[in-house]
C-alpha cells in the first residue's frame, strides 16, 4: 500500500490536478493499494476524478462524534458511503495540536463504526528514542486505541503507519533497519494483544523514490505512507511502482 499525505497543501484546483496526475503515474502498478488523501476542501470534488481509476480516497483527520456543536470539524458520518479510509493519530496532530492518545482512540473507533478504513499513525519523537522508549511509545499509542475497542465493530479494516517523528519532512529516513525493527515490534504487539493477525503497517517519513526500494524490501513493511513527494506525481509513481508484488513484474 502507498498512501499519499498531501497535508495542508495545494488549492482545489490543483489538488484535482494533481490527483488526475496520480491516477495516471498509479496506472502502471498493478497490486498496489495505492490511495490520496488531499485536505478536506478538496475530497468531493477528488472523489469524482478517482472514480473508476482503483486509487482510493482518504480523509487526513475525523472527529469522534456524528453530528452537533462542534465547530469547524468533520465528522465520520460525513465521509461515511463515500470516502474510503481516514488517517488518525498523525504525529502533527498530536505534537502541534494536542491530540492525546484516548482521542486518537475515539476517532479510530468512531471511523470503524461509519465503516470507513481506519490508517493508525504512532511513532516516537527523536528524545524518546534517544531515551530507549521507542516500543514503550508506540505500544502506549496502539494500546490506548485498544482500550477502546470493546463493544466496537470488527476490526477487519485498518492499517498502521509507523512513522518515527524524527523522520517526518525532515529528510532524515529512518535506516530500512530500523523500521523493520520497529514494524516488526508492532506487529508482534497487535498479534499479542488482540490475539489476531496484524494488518499491514506501512512505514512514513521522508519516504522517496530514491529509498523507497529499499525499505520495502524489508520483509515487514507492508508500503508507505508518504507526505512531501506524494505532492509530486511522477515521483510519487516511482514509489507505486517500488510497491508492486514483485512476481507481478
Ligand atoms: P514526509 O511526511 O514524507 O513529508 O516525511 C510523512 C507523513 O507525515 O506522513
Amino acid at each position: 500500500m502507498v498512501a499519499g499525505n498531501w497535508k495542508m497543501n495545494t488549492t482545489v484546483a490543483e489538488g484535482i490536478a494533481l490527483a488526475g496526475a496520480v491516477c495516471a503515474a498509479a496506472a502502471p502498478a498493478d497490486g498496489v493499494d495505492v490511495a490520496v488523501l488531499p485536505p478536506f476542501t478538496h475530497l468531493w470534488a477528488v472523489h469524482s476524478v478517482l472514480q473508476g481509476t482503483g486509487v482510493r480516497l482518504g480523509a487526513q483527520d475525523v472527529y469522534w462524534k456524528d453530528a452537533g456543536a462542534f465547530t469547524g470539524e468533520i465528522s465520520p458520518a460525513m465521509l461515511a458511503g463515500w470516502c474510503d479510509l481516514v488517517l488518525v493519530g498523525h504525529s502533527e496532530r498530536r505534537h502541534l495540536f494536542g491530540e492525546r492518545d484516548d482521542e486518537v482512540g475515539k476517532k479510530f473507533v468512531a471511523s470503524l463504526a461509519h465503516g470507513l478504513e481506519v490508517i493508525l499513525a504512532v511513532g516516537e519523537t527523536s528524545d524518546e528514542r534517544d531515551a530507549g522508549q521507542t516500543f514503550a511509545v508506540v505500544d502506549r499509542q496502539l494500546d490506548a486505541v485498544f482500550a477502546q475497542l470493546e463493544g466496537a465493530p470488527g476490526l477487519d479494516s485498518w492499517v498502521i503507519a509507523y512513522e518515527p517523528v524524527w523522520a517526518i519532512g525532515t529528510g532524515r529516513t529512518a535506516t530500512p533497519e530500523q523500521a523493520q525493527e520497529v514494524v516488526a515490534h508492532i506487529k508482534q504487539h497487535v498479534r499479542d494483544r488482540l490475539l489476531a493477525d496484524s494488518p499491514r503497517v506501512l512505514y512514513g517519513g521522508s519516504v522517496t523514490a530514491a529509498n523507497a526500494a529499499s525499505l520495502f524490501a524489508e520483509p515487514d513493511i507492508d508500503g508507505a505512507l508518504v507526505g512531501g513527494v506524494s505532492l509530486r506525481a511522477e515521483e510519487f509513481g516511482v514509489i507505486i511502482a517500488a510497491a508492486a508484488p514483485r512476481d507481478s513484474a
